[in-house]
């Protein structure tokens, strides 16, 4: 990617990296964190000068308006390395748009793309290390945006802080396979609400109905819509695809739905490969029918974290559906057609890949 180098940009490093203390065999997900971070501060109006520092604990005043009002906004990104030790992120450009939208619905003022990707492409060059190559490794960067103003008034603030923090991580799903509730009564957003955005809030409200739905044996919750729960929406943390026969079903994007990069990716590649597609409300019931006539092959969640995530069975109305082990599932080809790209190992026909 051309760099554009508009602000100064402030470095300070950390004496001693603590690389050499990491079991990058067993890092999980999102637990250890790289030897700096990115950060910038928004001050009456103006987004001040960019820093790189040592990755460490903020000092934050308790009135700061994030802790009381929620007004936070994220991105989920990745960066890959191949077995060249080239890196590569996967359409960043996405992530910069989601996040400035996001951050439009929250009242938070846009973040310039010239600080976004300098920022980033600085920090991945001085954590390139953290980035370990082979299928499944990857560096997962996070970028957010929090309301410090220190006062609790019940609005907007007037100051943020822009951060930017990165992980090495393995799969999100430790088994791999997920199973799912589909919700038939809580909801994780409604109409004319803030589900399209990647708002922390939206992550906090599935919590709780997550929690019943791990004491029934379920991962996570497939969403419904709000207002009848006769539509399949979302899965957690992922966007949700279904397989019946061999038609690819998933929902539309709405101000409900997030517009995954994943998601989005999927379709291209299952219109490129002559995979039928549709993307249209998808009831309830049509895959309950489907799951107990057979028809229903596969589900899978797509998300950045998550990858693809094949899900084994759902639950609803109290009935357990197994869905039968298949050959050759759709999972499985996108998920090689995708990590392909990601990791430089096929062409990138739609001009996805972006070199570090
Ligand atoms: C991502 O896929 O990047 C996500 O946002 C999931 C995250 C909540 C772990």
């Amino acid at each position: 990617m051309e760099k554009v180098f508009t602000s100064a940009l402030k470095i300070s490093k950390i004496t001693k990296s603590k690389i050499g203390s990491v079991d990058f065999d067993n890092v999980g997900f999102g637990k250890v964190f790289t030897d700096h971070m990115f950060v910038c501060d928004y001050v009456d109006g103006v987004w001040q000068t960019p820093e790189i520092v040592p990755y460490g604990p903020l000092q934050m005043d308790p009135s700061s308006r994030v802790f009381h009002y929620g007004q936070a906004v994220f991105e989920g990104m990745k960066a890959y390395k191949d077995d060249e030790g080239e890196v590569f992120l996967f359409r960043p450009e996405e992530n910069f748009d989601r996040i400035n939208k996001s951050a439009a619905r929250l009242a938070m003022p846009e973040f310039p793309k010239d600080y976004f990707f300098e920022g980033m492409m600085t920090l991945l060059e001085i954590e390139k290390d953290w980035i370990k190559p082979g299928l499944g490794n990857s560096l997962y960067i996070r970028p957010f945006v929090i309301a410090t103003e220190t006062n609790v008034m019940a609005s907007e603030s007037n100051s943020y802080k822009f951060m930017i923090i990165c992980s090495p991580v393995q799969s999100y799903y430790s088994s791999g396979e997920v199973s799912v509730l589909v919700a038939e009564k809580f909801s994780r957003s409604a109409n004319g609400g803030i589900g399209y955005a990647k708002a922390a809030g939206n992550y906090a409200g599935q919590f709780y109905p997550t929690n019943l739905a791990k004491e029934q044996g379920y991962q996570q919750v497939i969403w419904t819509d709000a207002s009848t729960h006769q539509y399949m929406e979302e899965a957690g943390t992922m966007n949700v695809f279904f397989r019946v026969n061999d038609t690819l079903l998933t929902a539309p994007v709405s101000d409900r739905i997030l517009d995954g990069i994943t998601r989005k990716s999927l379709i291209d590649l299952a219109k490129k490969d002559g995979i039928n597609v549709e993307v249209r409300p998808v009831e309830v019931k049509e895959i309950v029918a489907a799951a107990k006539d057979g028809s229903l092959k596969e589900i899978f969640g797509a998300g950045t974290a998550a990858v693809i995530s094949p899900v084994t069975a759902f639950g609803y109305q109290e009935e357990h559906y197994q869905l039968a082990p298949q050959e050759n599932t759709y999972a499985d080809y996108f998920k090689k057609a995708l990590t392909d790209i990601q990791y430089n190992k096929s062409e990138d026909p739609f001009g996805w890949r972006v070199k570090v």
